[in-house]
């Protein structure tokens, strides 16, 4: 009877026993679970953080040669709380530049030159900071003028959205941007849009906020 109950009470004690070493090992693995999630987070923030250039900035940068491209630009940017950056010609167009009516005129002579690239004055200093940028010009006989071209060989834009728009007299957007997407083509060009030079600041800012951007 004495050994029996000694048998007993050692019985029970290997269970107390198993029972605490178990629970401790489901702690053990849980502790490890969490450990490797808050690993996992780790290395999901350092990647964040070593990814280059990409805090989501936006850029409105354009072209306006008489002031209609310049105003939609400009109702663009506050819309889409962007940075503006103006394309300004070294030489500046005058009035008989810009006579499309004169086939010797300097704007018909640049639009019908293939290689012609006028020179820009001034430069965007921090472009690596944009993931996105709003592209406007005019159009100029059915086309993006070469300064354009310009702005797009100056500039790395590989991995960056761009998304064109444009004012004009009546013409359409055409085929003015897919002309442009070689000069860029590792953007990401998005659809573009014709304004006409007064559309109103409500205009700009529905095709704005259709474009999703953050
Ligand atoms: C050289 C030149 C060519 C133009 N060609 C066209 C054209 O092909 N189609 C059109 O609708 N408007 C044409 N326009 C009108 C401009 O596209 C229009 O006035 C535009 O809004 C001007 O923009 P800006 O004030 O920003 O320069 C032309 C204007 C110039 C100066």
């Amino acid at each position: 009877m004495k050994y029996l109950s000694v048998i007993l009470s050692v019985l029970l004690l290997t269970c107390v026993l198993c029972a605490c070493t178990s629970g401790g090992n489901d702690e053990a693995a849980q502790n490890t679970s969490e450990e490797t999630e808050i690993q996992e987070t780790d290395v999901t923030s350092e990647i964040n953080e070593n990814t280059p250039d990409s805090n989501g900035k936006i850029l409105v940068a354009y072209f306006s040669a008489t002031g209609n491209t310049k105003a939609i630009a400009e109702k663009a940017a506050e819309a889409a709380n962007a940075d503006i950056f103006e394309i300004v010609p070294s030489v500046p167009y005058t009035q008989a530049d810009l006579n499309y009516g004169d086939d010797n005129s300097r704007t018909t002579a640049e639009q019908n030159d293939d290689s012609a690239r006028p020179e820009i004055s001034g430069t965007v200093e921090n472009m690596e900071d944009y993931d996105t940028v709003l592209l406007g010009y005019p159009i100029w006989w059915g086309q993006a003028p070469k300064i354009m071209y310009t702005f797009l060989e100056s500039y790395d834009f590989n991995g960056k959205t761009i998304i064109p728009f444009c004012t004009s007299g009546s013409s359409p957007i055409g085929s003015s941007a897919e002309n442009m997407h070689s000069l860029a083509a590792g953007a990401d060009w998005l659809e573009g849009q014709r304004f006409d030079g007064g559309a109103s600041a409500d205009d700009v800012s529905s095709w704005v906020n259709s474009l999703g951007l953050k």
